[in-house]
């Protein structure tokens, strides 16, 4: 409101001065401005060629004597002088020398002239007020993004000054904030990004015409909208291992702290976010975290975290393939972090040589499994160790496959044999039935039903062996014999049960052996993936 009355004021007086304006050319009245401190001259009329005596009156309630060229009459003021023997000069304005003044000319006729001096004073100071800001170590003021921001802007000046503030933004013409120049604070609701820039706040004295400009910068910042996301990767070009962290979506970017966890040993910091990782840092299970810090972000910043694992593999430990024909062997990774590669070699040969893709050997990868497909199964070339090995710079671990390649199985002369056998036992029980009265037969309480059983399991258990042994017919043969030798009871009793047990055994007994590179949790699951795989087909 008081803003509003500063405003009219000085339009007021310019209307006015522009008006008298036309009167001093008519030699009557006269407005003249003068600023504070410094020195004016008041003209007594237009009036050129020789002037009469003078003498200069201000005029308030009463007319009070100031100056006369009179010289026996001295100035009231000794900063009063005479110009051009009319003019009146006064140094060293101040705000109280503002008035109405009269020169007084006598010639052979008597007439005077009205000057009426204004003095106006300032602006020589502007003082902005910009809240709620931050301030950068450089001065810069910076806001958050969303927030509300207070203008106000303030200087002192007689007559009060008019007070604008204007914006300019980075690659943009200065504009007028809003059209109420007489405003002299106001707030901005959402910053946003494009009300980053200059703003600078003009007052002007009307009367004067000084002005006073300040600019300040006003940044916006903004923190990451979402969480940091960090990993390790394999650098390129050296084998070692990157950490890299990534927050984005902030302004200004954000300092990204690695620290080794626990223990916080800090790694470095940068605004990139990359480590490079040493040899002695490549431990299995480790943790590193990142910590982002945003000026305008969570005081405590926002953090994730790495764990480097070595890989750990699952693989069935032996395979079968019948010759001319295909296998898959698959090898499992889990819990490699960074992923692993991973590789099939075969010990066939020594050394080892890493298998490549071709028509024979067929390699595929889906995530962290890989599967190795050998087509047209040969015992001479194909037989052997497999191993499968995967790798990242945390470690390395490989498991052994053993591949066995057979002819196919004659399921012809498998029933034949089967069938012959039945025939047999069938023979067999009908020659003791008839050698025997059938009295005997039926009066024979004491007959021994285990035995009998036994007999007839017996049968069975050999059936299954046959089919069993022309299965794994190369492997088992030593373990065969040495697992009889060591329980020699079992067999008699319970041939059957132990056979498979044998198998079980004889397979676990492999498996130490295959499964080295395995987890120990593994290894029951592995027996039973054993147990299926050897089944007869
Ligand atoms: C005013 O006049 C005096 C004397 O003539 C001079 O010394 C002074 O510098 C002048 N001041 C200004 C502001 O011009
Ligand atoms: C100023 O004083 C002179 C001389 O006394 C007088 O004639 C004139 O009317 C006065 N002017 C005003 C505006 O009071
Ligand atoms: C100048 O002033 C003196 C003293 O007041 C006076 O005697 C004298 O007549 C004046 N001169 C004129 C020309 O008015
Ligand atoms: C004084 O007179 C000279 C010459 O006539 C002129 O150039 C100058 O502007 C005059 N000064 C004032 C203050 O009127
Ligand atoms: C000077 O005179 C004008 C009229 O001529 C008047 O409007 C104005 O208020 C006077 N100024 C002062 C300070 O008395
Ligand atoms: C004033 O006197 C001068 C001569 O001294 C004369 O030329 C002039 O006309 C006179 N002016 C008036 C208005 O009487
Ligand atoms: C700026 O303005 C705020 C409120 O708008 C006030 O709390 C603060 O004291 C002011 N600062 C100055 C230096 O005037
Ligand atoms: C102050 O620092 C900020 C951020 O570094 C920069 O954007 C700004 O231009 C700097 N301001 C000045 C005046 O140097
Ligand atoms: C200018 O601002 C003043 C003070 O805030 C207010 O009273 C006035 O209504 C505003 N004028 C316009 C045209 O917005
Ligand atoms: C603000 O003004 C300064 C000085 O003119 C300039 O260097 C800076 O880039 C400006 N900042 C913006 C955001 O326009
Ligand atoms: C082995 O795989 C190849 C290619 O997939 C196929 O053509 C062929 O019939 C397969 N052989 C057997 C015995 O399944
Ligand atoms: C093949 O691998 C097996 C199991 O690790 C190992 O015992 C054997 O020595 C290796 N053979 C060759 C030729 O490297």
């Amino acid at each position: 409101m008081a803003a509003g009355v500063r405003a009219s004021e000085p339009r007021v007086l310019v209307c006015l001065g522009a008006l008298l304006a036309r009167w001093v050319a008519a030699g009557l009245e006269a407005v003249v401005i003068g600023e504070v401190h410094e020195n004016i001259t008041l003209r007594c009329g237009n009036i050129l060629g020789p002037r009469g005596l003078i003498t200069w009156y201000r005029n308030d309630s009463e007319p009070v004597f100031l100056l006369s060229s009179n010289s026996s009459l001295p100035p009231a003021q000794p900063r009063f002088s005479l110009v051009n023997a009319s003019s009146l000069h006064m140094e060293a304005l101040s705000l109280q020398d503002e008035g109405n003044y009269t020169c007084w000319e006598v010639l052979n006729e008597t007439r005077w002239f009205q000057v009426w001096l204004q003095v106006a004073r300032g602006p020589y100071q502007v003082e902005v007020n910009i809240s709620s800001t931050g301030r950068l170590p450089n001065g810069t003021l910076y806001a958050a993004k969303g927030s509300q921001v207070d203008f106000c802007c303030s200087s002192s000046s007689w007559p009060p000054p008019m007070v604008e503030w204007w914006f300019r933004a980075p690659d943009s013409s200065t504009e007028p904030f809003g059209n109420n120049l007489t405003a002299s604070c106001f707030k901005l609701f959402l910053m946003s990004q494009n009300l980053q820039g200059n703003y600078s706040c003009l007052a002007t004295n009307m009367l004067g015409g000084r002005h006073r400009k300040v600019t300040t910068e006003l940044l916006v910042y903004s923190p990451p909208p979402s969480a940091p996301q960090c990993w390790a990767e394999l650098s390129p070009g050296l084998f070692t291992l990157q950490l890299s962290c990534r927050w984005a979506g902030g302004y200004p970017d954000p300092d990204l702290l690695w620290t080794e966890e626990p223990g916080g040993v800090v790694m470095g910091t940068s605004k990139l976010g990359v480590e490079m990782l040493n040899q002695p840092q490549l431990l299995d299970g480790k943790k590193f975290k990142c910590v982002g810090s945003h000026i305008v972000g969570p005081e405590l910043g926002a953090s994730c975290v790495v764990q480097i694992r070595s890989p750990s593999l699952l693989s069935e430990p032996m395979k079968t393939c019948f010759v001319g024909g295909n296998v898959t062997l698959t090898c499992e990774v889990s819990g490699a972090y960074p992923p692993a590669k991973i590789l099939w070699l075969s010990n066939l040969t020594q050394p080892e040589v890493i298998i490549q893709p071709s028509s024979h050997h067929l390699i595929t990868q889906s995530g962290q499994s890989s599967t190795l497909t050998i087509r047209n199964c040969s015992q001479d070339l194909d037989e052997g160790y497999y191993v499968c090995r995967a790798e990242n710079p945390v470690g390395v671990r490989e498991v052994d496959i053993w591949l066995s390649v057979k002819e196919p199985v004659n399921i012809g002369g498998i029933v034949g044999t089967i069938v012959s056998l039945l025939l047999l036992g069938l023979a067999i029980i009908s020659g003791l039935l008839l050698y025997y009265s059938p009295v005997f037969c039926w009066k024979g309480k004491g007959f021994p039903e285990r035995q009998d059983m036994g007999d007839v399991m017996v049968l069975v258990d050999s059936e299954e062996e046959e089919v069993e042994e022309e299965e794994d017919a190369a492997e088992e043969e030593e373990e065969e014999a040495s697992e009889r030798d060591e329980s020699p009871k079992e067999v008699t009793k319970y041939g059957h049960i132990h056979r498979v047990t044998a198998l079980v055994n004889g397979n676990v007994d492999r498996m130490a052996n295959g499964l080295q590179a395995l987890q120990d949790d593994s290894s029951e699951q592995q027996s039973d993936i054993i147990q299926e795989e050897d089944r007869p087909v």
